[in-house]
Parts: C-alpha cells; sequence; structure tokens
C-alpha cells in the first residue's frame, strides 16, 4: 500500500509537470540572477542542475563554458532543453529520473549543485551532499512564505535548512526580492 502511494505521488509530479512544459510555447526564460553569485564563487565542475526544467540556467552556465548536467522527472522538460541546447550547438548530459529513486542511483560525477523553484526534501539535500567532492558548493534558490499566489507548500519555511548541516557549511543565508518575487537563497560549501 505505501509503495503504491510512493509510486502514485512521483508519477503524478512528472505528469504534472510534462503536462505545464507541453503547453509552454518554444520559448525559454532567462536565468536567475542569483545564478551569477554562486558562478562568482567558481564551483567545482561539472554542475548539477538539479530539477532543471527545460534548462534556463543550465543553458546560462553551458553558454560561459560550463560543463552542465541536466537531471529533472519531466521527460516534456528535458526534450525542450535538449532542443534549446542543440539551437546553440550546446553540449548537456541530461537524466530523466524521479528524485524518490536517488537512493538506488550510481550518478554520474558532479562538482556542485545548482537547485532554483524547485523544494527538495531534507532526504534529497543529504543524498547531494553526500555525493559533492570536497569544496564542492550545494546552491538553493526558492520562494518563501511571502510570496503571494503560490501554494504554500512549496516555499521555503523561514531558516528551513539552516541547520542541516554543520554550521560551519553554510557560506550564504539571505532573502532576497527578484522580479517582485521572494526567494531564500542558499548556498552550502562542503
Ligand atoms: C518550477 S520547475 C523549476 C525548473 C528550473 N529549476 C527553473 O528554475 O527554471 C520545477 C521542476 O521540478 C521538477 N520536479 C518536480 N518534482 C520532481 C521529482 N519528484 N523528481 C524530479 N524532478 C521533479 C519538475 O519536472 C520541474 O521541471
Amino acid at each position: 500500500m505505501l509503495c503504491y502511494l510512493i509510486c502514485a505521488m512521483s508519477d503524478a509530479d512528472k505528469i504534472k509537470w510534462d503536462l505545464k512544459f507541453s503547453k509552454k510555447d518554444l520559448t525559454l526564460g532567462v536565468g536567475d540572477s542569483a545564478l551569477n553569485d554562486f558562478l562568482s564563487l567558481k564551483p567545482i565542475k561539472p554542475v548539477l542542475d538539479f530539477a532543471c526544467g527545460d534548462g534556463r540556467n543550465s543553458l546560462e552556465m553551458a553558454r560561459k563554458g560550463i560543463d552542465v548536467l541536466a537531471w529533472d522527472c519531466s521527460r516534456i522538460g528535458l526534450q525542450r532543453l535538449e532542443y534549446f541546447f542543440s539551437l546553440e550547438q550546446l553540449e548537456v548530459r541530461s537524466l530523466m529520473l524521479d528524485f524518490d529513486d536517488l537512493p538506488d542511483l550510481e550518478p554520474e560525477k558532479f562538482g556542485s549543485v545548482w537547485i532554483s523553484h524547485f523544494l527538495p526534501s531534507e532526504i534529497q539535500l543529504r543524498w547531494l551532499f553526500d555525493k559533492l567532492p570536497q569544496d564542492g558548493l550545494l546552491a538553493l534558490l526558492t520562494f518563501n512564505q511571502l510570496q503571494i499566489n503560490f501554494n504554500p507548500r512549496f516555499c521555503l519555511e523561514k531558516d528551513q535548512f539552516v541547520e542541516t548541516f554543520d554550521f560551519h557549511h553554510l557560506i550564504k543565508y539571505e532573502s532576497r526580492i527578484d522580479k517582485n518575487s521572494h526567494h531564500d537563497f542558499y548556498i552550502w560549501k562542503k
């Protein structure tokens, strides 16, 4: 019964996001401005764009010559990402994956992680942190509870992950308003 529920929830994410991406016109949003703060810290490569969607941040990184891994559960999102990369003859290694299945995965090695507009579970964050090399960076940017017209279930609680890892790993933690949207932004260094 529990297994059935977990499978059904995961399928629901995939179906929901495939539908959203299939309704979008064939243009890509611009990357997050916080990505520049992350890149200025010279993250170890390759950078994993975790829950990359259709790749607006992956593409920004690839344009700067950064080797990118792009993981997401949405086949349509990844097809769009591959299309946008092909338009600029840029390379990306994408993987369709449900993050509920992370524990079973022997992943391709990554040096740092970028997460935007996706609220990972603590288990997922710990899995990523565990796989990071020494000095690897892990950045998380997503809506906080001040964001209106957005389901609070998918928004960060105040200080939600401040104590997840040893405090000295947290090298940046701030609330920021980008394009009228309220975000919290974390960067950890392993
Ligand atoms: C709001 S989009 C953000 C996309 C991208 N990071 C960005 O900022 O443009 C959230 C992404 O999370 C992915 N996602 C949601 N649940 C997931 C899961 N269980 N496993 C893998 N990806 C998931 C969706 O497919 C979607 O692409």
